[in-house]
């Protein structure tokens, strides 16, 4: 650009030739400047800029475009609440597919092409189209170019037209604050807030310890020695919809040793008859422990290998699991079957925030 114009300055004056647009001040020399700068066309203006009326149907149609929006979400969300999961239906050419699914994709796509529509349709329509040139000029952020950055920006601002046309602002700042809401009512999906669903478990006072692989009641003389046996609390089916839930904390593992070899003296009084059991869920990150061994009285994570000595309140004695495994306190019921005397004494599983 610069020397395009330099140029210009040693032509002589009947030599210079107006370009196509007059009004931008420039001049290309005959025969001597082949990519003569076209300039800009003249500019034209659209029915809005003419035409209040028309202006005003465009904001309506932007407006209409907003208010969409707004309704889809609120569409997303009450389609999030009103749709089992498992709902299915029947859209054509799609087929059977989820309720759920489909309802949260059409409504949520709805909201944010409406938003699009309508910020496109207000720039064609009703900011200012008047073409702009500037030349380029080297990247320094000097205090006067931050000052009509300032002042464009204003400029914009103002010709965007968003203090004048109310209609429009309001709609749209209704629309981009409703749609972020669909983001925040899907996590729901994240589970319950863990608070009492993590320190409850489905032991209590009277419960029968139920073997995991017989679905019997157990005795005490079911636990032989040197064997680890599994149980449930009695009356979670294993077929209901939140047995998954219920038995990734209530969880049961099951040892007979020795009075004499049990070294913990809570262990020993929540024993019977040096039957212990504990929580079968790592305190490390909650997977299930199992490898015992019957001489030390270890049991191992397999995930990373923190041991517990179960002979002594199942203390960790290697690994990252930073808490003993949870005891619950058993007894036998007047039928001889062991029973629990109450929900563990502390969260199951992996330590979390509220762990005392
Ligand atoms: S989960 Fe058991 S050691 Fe990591």
């Amino acid at each position: 650009m610069s020397s395009e114009t330099g140029s210009h300055d040693n032509v002589p004056d009947d030599e210079k030739l107006p370009r196509a647009h007059e009004g931008h001040g420039e001049t290309a020399t005959r025969g001597e400047d082949p990519f003569a700068n076209p300039g800009l066309p003249p500019h034209e203006n659209r029915v809005q800029d003419v035409d209040e009326r028309a202006a005003k149907r465009s904001e309506r149609t932007v407006a209409l475009f907003f208010t969409v929006s707004m309704l889809a979400t609120v569409g997303f969300i009450a389609s999030y609440v009103a749709f089992p999961i498992d709902k299915i239906i029947h859209v054509w050419p799609l087929g059977d597919i989820s309720a759920l699914n489909f309802s949260l994709g059409l409504t949520l796509g709805l909201a944010l092409f409406c938003i699009g529509a309508g910020a496109v349709h207000w720039a064609r329509t009703l900011m200012s189209d008047v073409e702009i040139a500037d030349d380029r000029h080297p990247i320094e952020a000097e205090p006067e170019v931050r000052a009509k950055v300032m002042e464009d920006f204003r400029q914009g601002a103002k010709e965007s037209q968003l203090g004048r046309r109310k209609l429009v602002r309001n709609t749209m700042f209704g629309a981009m604050a409703l749609v972020p809401l669909s983001g925040v009512v899907l996590l729901r999906d994240l589970g319950p807030l863990p608070k009492d669903k993590l320190r409850h478990t489905l032991w209590a006072k009277g419960k029968l310890l139920v073997n995991e692989n017989t679905d019997e009641p157990l005795r005490p003389e079911d636990i032989t020695m040197g064997s680890l046996a599994f149980a449930r609390p009695e009356g979670l089916d294993p077929h209901s919809e939140d047995y998954n839930t219920e038995i990734a904390k209530a969880a049961l593992m099951l040892v007979r040793i020795e009075p004499d070899d049990i070294k913990d003296k809570q262990s020993l009084d929540w024993s019977y008859q040096g039957v212990l059991a504990y929580s079968k869920i790592c305190t490390h990150v909650g997977c299930p422990v199992s490898l015992y061994e019957q001489q030390t009285h270890h049991v191992l994570c397999p995930c990373h290998q923190s041991t517990f000595d179960l002979a002594d309140g199942a203390k960790v004695l290697f690994g990252p699991a930073g808490h003993p495994l949870p005891q619950l306190k058993i007894s036998v019921n007047k039928d001889g079957y062991l029973e629990a005397q109450g929900d563990f004494a502390e969260p199951v599983g992996p330590s979390f925030w509220e762990r005392g």
